[in-house]
């Protein structure tokens, strides 16, 4: 097969999945007479953003996630705490980590601008995540929407939901499970660590502290654990500072399967990535998605579409909000 018939390809598969994959509530061009420019503004507000810098796509792809995971895709990461009520956005998984927020907002702005209250927030993450996807990936999929925004965000619901870099796989899939996603899904969608950025002290046990017979996690490659020392101070030792590594040195601004290759070599950046290579139910996934890097491609299309459909609030519930930070 030629190049350039590879990507026709994709279209063709994931138009025909996305019924079959979509939530009965959402449906693909929901905008088209209500806001027929809406994909079209967040397509130019990201592909600016990202073309100043690419990291702003790895956190909007991330964003969607911990949109979803929480409260389902209702838009509830993008509220601001209200007075006594911490929101989603401080907990210290997305603050001060996340990233992105002001592409959202410009979106919302310019949307706005044209159709008033039309396009909810959590459908502009969703779009936005896609085309972060699309541009730093050449991954492309329609968005199924639809998504009414939500009016509640509590800080303490992250970690009810949201896996901790620590967790192990059987942590991992359990947690997948519980919002109805795969084996399969959990393994091809840790592949966004294919772009973007760590903290040292999501990992940073695994290289002064693992455990009481280990000062170092055996199952990182000892040379690239001596380079991540030298970008990671000892936690004792930092002075408050907190820098950041890529979380895949191979092809850190492009998503592709060459995180799993990082992962097969023992150079996973987190507890939760290497153990994927660890256990028996994940380690066959990781091995194929290193191989076969347009399976994974369209695998990871299909993944983010199931992820963006959990748990919406549809037909009446919510509201759309003005503001993306504030409710209503
Ligand atoms: C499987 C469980 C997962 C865990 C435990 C996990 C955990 C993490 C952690 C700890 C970071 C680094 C945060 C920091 O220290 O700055 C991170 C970054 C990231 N995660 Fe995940 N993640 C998971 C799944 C996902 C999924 C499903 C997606 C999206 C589909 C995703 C997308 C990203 C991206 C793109 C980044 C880089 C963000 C940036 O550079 O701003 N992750 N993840
Ligand atoms: C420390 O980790 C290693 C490697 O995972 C393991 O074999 C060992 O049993 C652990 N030791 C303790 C004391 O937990
Ligand atoms: C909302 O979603 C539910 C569950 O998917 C569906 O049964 C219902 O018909 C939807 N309502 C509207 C108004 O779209």
């Amino acid at each position: 097969m030629g190049r350039l018939q590879i990507p026709a390809m994709f279209c063709l598969i994931l138009v025909l999945s996305v019924s079959a994959l979509a939530s009965a509530s959402l449906k693909v061009g929901f905008y088209r007479s209500t806001c027929p420019s809406a994909e079209a503004i967040v397509r130019k507000a990201v592909d600016k953003a990202v073309s100043r810098n690419p990291g702003i796509a790895a956190g909007l792809i991330r964003m969607h996630f911990h949109d979803c995971f929480v409260r389902g895709c209702d838009g509830s990461v993008l509220l601001k705490s209200t007075p006594g009520i911490p929101s989603e956005r401080e907990h210290p998984a997305n603050n001060p980590s996340l990233r992105g927020f002001e592409v959202i907002d410009e979106a919302k702005a310019q949307i706005e601008a044209v159709c008033h209250k039309t396009v909810s927030c959590a459908d502009i993450l969703a779009f936005a995540a896609r085309d972060s996807a699309n541009k730093l990936g050449g991954i492309n999929y329609a968005v199924p929407a639809g998504r009414r925004d939500g009016r509640v965000s509590i800080m303490v619901e992250v970690e009810q939901n949201l896996p901790p870099p620590s967790f192990n796989a059987e942590e991992l899939v359990s947690n997948f499970a519980r919002k109805g996603m795969s084996v399969d899904e959990m393994v091809t969608l840790s592949g966004a660590h294919s772009i973007g950025v760590s903290h040292c002290s999501s990992f940073s046990t695994r290289l002064y502290s693992f455990n009481a017979t280990h000062a170092q996690d055996p199952s990182m490659d000892p040379r690239y654990a001596a380079f991540l020392k030298t970008k990671c101070p000892p936690p004792s030792n930092g002075a408050g500072r907190d820098p950041t590594v890529v979380l895949d040195a191979l092809t850190p601004n492009r998503l592709d399967n060459k995180y799993y290759v990082e992962v097969r070599n023992h150079r996973g950046v987190l507890t939760s990535d290497q153990t994927l290579l660890s256990s028996h139910s994940t380690r066959g996934i990781v091995l194929n998605n290193a191989k076969h890097g347009s399976t994974w491609a369209a695998k990871f299309a299909k993944a983010m579409i199931h992820m963006g459909s959990l748990d919406v609030l549809n037909g009446s519930q919510g509201e759309i909000r003005r503001q993306c930070s504030v409710v209503n």
